[in-house]
């Protein structure tokens, strides 16, 4: 399944992106060098030096400009090569590689991979919870051997966490739960309710309900493409109003490393108006989400992946269950926008074709 370009993309936690060392990462099958200049703005280049393709991000940051570890071309943020320090240092005009558009938002560095001129007319989706003005946070990453609409199919499914995740996440009371999904404009919900469950501990403890006894537990699962979802999760102890209870917001951003392999960012935010509580409970969070993440999650991913060879989804003619609901609903939406952006570049290309040999005549 071919990539939607015209969409931010989250390339990688602010804190990856330094001054010191160049962050090297493939994104969308392209690969990207990342770095800091000297006034700290992050700058995302083609990781290809355009003289003999050394890759870039094995050079130094020299005074903010990316220099080439093979010969000493530097690049400035821009993509320009800005000195060459060979013979009377006069630099070709083709000397220079792709700058990408970039945003620093959420603590995170947004990336631009798709025609550059839509990338201002174009915002990024609001996730406030991760507004560092206002919130503490804390971020995860992980990288998954698997294509990234299965990673979303699989944090749309409210339905596994009883099988997978028996031990950390899921209870026996799950499967139970009402399921509910839809959809608004271009934003899928998938919502999961349940009664009366018992939480393992680290869910009770995160909610401060005490281990053992029964909580009500609301999880709700919001996804935009291309692959930006907040998950909110509230629990009551049973028979109490909701006011009584907690609940917590999160962001999980996947970006497509290749057509097998995803990038997977995730973050926790609480209001600063917490206090010092805000910074222990987002780190707990992270933390304890991390274990059965990469434990419990990863594994089935890239075992599917592993199982579905070089078949695509549909070609493999998967089984649709109830709970499905929602990852075949943001697989459409997906699927459509895909084909829409083909169709607009396919157009836009052969407009240029007319141009050129109107000008030709
Ligand atoms: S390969 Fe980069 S300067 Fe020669
Ligand atoms: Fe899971």
């Amino acid at each position: 399944m071919p990539f939607l370009w015209n969409a931010w993309y989250v390339a990688a936690l602010a804190c990856e992106v330094n001054s010191n060392r160049p962050l090297a990462r493939t994104l969308l099958g392209e690969a990207v060098v990342l770095y800091r200049d000297q006034a700290g703005q992050a700058v995302a280049l083609s990781d290809r030096c355009p003289h003999r393709f050394a890759p870039l991000h094995r050079g130094r940051i020299h005074q903010g400009e990316l220099e080439c570890p093979y010969h000493g071309l530097r690049f400035d943020g821009s993509g320009h090569c800005v000195h060459n320090p060979h013979g009377d240092g006069r630099i070709p005009p083709a000397a220079h590689v792709r700058s990408f558009p970039l945003q620093e938002r959420y603590g995170m560095v947004w990336i631009w991979m798709g025609e550059p001129q839509h990338a201002a007319q174009t915002d990024l989706l609001p996730f406030e919870y991760l507004n560092p003005e206002h919130n503490v946070t804390a971020s995860g990453y992980l990288r998954t051997r698997a294509h990234y609409q299965l990673s979303a199919d699989n944090l749309l499914d409210l339905s596994h966490f009883q099988f997978l995740h028996p031990a950390t996440l899921g209870s026996e009371q799950m499967s139970a739960g009402a399921c509910t999904f839809f959809e608004q404009g271009e934003t899928v919900w998938s919502r999961r309710i349940m009664h009366n469950e018992k939480l393992q501990d680290f869910v009770a403890n995160a909610f401060g309900v005490a281990p053992g006894s029964n909580a009500d537990r609301r999880l709700d699962v919001q996804w935009n493409a291309p692959g930006l979802l907040t998950i909110e999760v509230g629990v009551t102890p049973s028979g109490m109003p909701p006011e009584f209870g907690r609940m917590s917001l999160s962001g999980h951003f996947l970006t497509p490393e290749t057509d097998r392999s995803t990038h997977y960012f995730f973050a926790f935010g609480l209001p600063k108006a917490m206090g010092e509580a805000a910074g222990a409970l987002v780190e707990y969070a992270v933390q304890g989400l991390m274990e059965p993440f990469k434990n419990e999650d990863l594994p089935m991913l890239e075992a599917q992946q592993k199982a579905l060879g070089d078949s695509d989804f549909w070609s493999a003619q998967p089984v649709s269950l109830a709970m499905d609901g929602a990852a075949l609903r943001s697989r459409r939406i997906m699927e459509r926008k895909i084909a829409e952006e083909q169709r607009a570049s396919g157009m836009r290309q052969t407009t240029t074709v007319i141009d050129s040999t109107a000008i030709m005549h």
